[in-house]
């Protein structure tokens, strides 16, 4: 018997370390401890051995049983590290494997160059002001002196929604709707960015949709000399020291006098090339003093206060700034033209 149990421990010790399975294992178990298993089956005839014999045998049994216990255990434990370790190398990565590069966005031209304006006008004291784009007959018009048929409104085709609500044509309704808010109480320093929109034809350098900056200062005391200073200001901040500006006479119903801004072009320096159609220079913005009857229309006392006004389309500025050629390129959202400009 003790034979028996030697050589069933013996094959038994064999079979487990070959085993290469959990499942295995667990027969292994079963044929060689469990109920009906090889152990057991010799245990049975101990009632044949003598008193002495079986504490013996007893023991041997106890023994073999407790070495297969603990071999199947201790592979069990080997199995389940080795599946661990595959799992762990086939789950690993390389963390020096160059990435793939992540798409950001950025914001579009037009928004850079209208924050760098109003950061410039904030700087000289200006707030910024936000106005609504459908916008009444009075304050794109009447309010800035364009009294329905007078023949200046066929300067800007507009879109009309209704016979007194149109899409604004230009920012200028927002000077007078701060004016009136301000009611001739105090001084006014404001900027206003925001889209416009015109009946216009399309084209490389017209838009039915664009974007204007309008500028206002009312106060006492303020001078056609302020408002050329301003301008100096923000021409040399926005295209460079060397630039130099002029101011030509011109007509807007709500600035008198009315001036345009050129700047002196900085690709021929003043000697006339293609840019600035041999002239030395390039038109920037329309500006001028606000006219009396503007201001008193928004309770503003023309005896009193007075005012400069200014508009610029920072589509333009664009165009200019970074050698853009097509206006519509703004708008078509492609992003191979958007994306040069991300970290312009
Ligand atoms: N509103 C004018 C336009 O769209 C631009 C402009 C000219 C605005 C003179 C002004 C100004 O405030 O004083 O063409």
């Amino acid at each position: 018997m003790k034979e028996q149990l030697q050589s069933i421990h013996q094959e038994a010790i064999e079979k487990i370390k070959k085993s290469d399975s959990a499942k295995h294992l667990q027969e292994l178990k079963v044929a060689y401890l469990g109920k009906k298993g090889s152990i057991t089956s010799v245990l049975r005839g101990m009632g044949k051995l003598s008193k002495e014999e079986r504490p013996v045998i007893g023991d041997i049994a106890n023994k073999v049983r407790e070495s297969i216990t603990h071999t199947i255990e201790s592979k069990k434990d080997e199995l389940d590290r080795h599946a661990l370790e595959k799992k762990l190398e086939a789950e690993s990565i390389d963390v020096t494997l160059p990435g793939r590069p992540v798409e950001t966005g950025g914001p579009h031209l037009l928004t850079k160059i209208i924050e760098e304006i109003e950061n410039l006008f904030i700087g000289m004291g200006y707030e910024v002001r936000e106005g609504p784009e459908v916008e009444t007959d009075y304050y794109n018009f009447e309010a800035l002196n364009l009294p329905k048929n007078h023949p200046a409104r066929d300067m800007q085709d507009t879109f009309y929604l209704t016979p007194d609500l149109l899409l604004r044509t230009h920012t200028s309704p927002v000077q007078a709707r701060t004016m009136h808010k301000y009611g001739g109480q105090q001084p006014v320093r404001m900027i206003c960015p925001g889209i416009v929109y015109r009946r216009d034809d399309d084209d490389a350098t017209h838009s039915h949709q664009f974007t204007q900056i309008e500028g206002l200062y009312v106060d006492k005391n303020v001078r056609m000399s302020d408002l050329k200073g301003t301008l100096d200001v923000f021409a040399k901040k926005m295209f460079g020291e060397d630039r130099e500006i002029r101011l030509r006479p011109s007509f807007f119903p709500f600035t008198e006098p009315s001036v345009e801004m050129d700047i002196s072009c900085k690709v021929c320096r003043g000697e006339g090339c293609s840019v600035c159609k041999n002239t030395g220079w390039i038109e920037i913005l329309g500006a001028g003093m606000v006219h009396p009857k503007v201001l008193s229309m928004a309770g503003y006392d023309p005896e009193i206060y007075t005012g400069f006004a200014f508009g610029m389309g920072p589509d333009r500025i664009a165009m200019l700034k970074y050698g853009v050629n097509d206006i519509r390129q703004f708008y078509m959202n492609d992003v191979r033209f958007l994306q040069q400009y991300h970290k312009a």
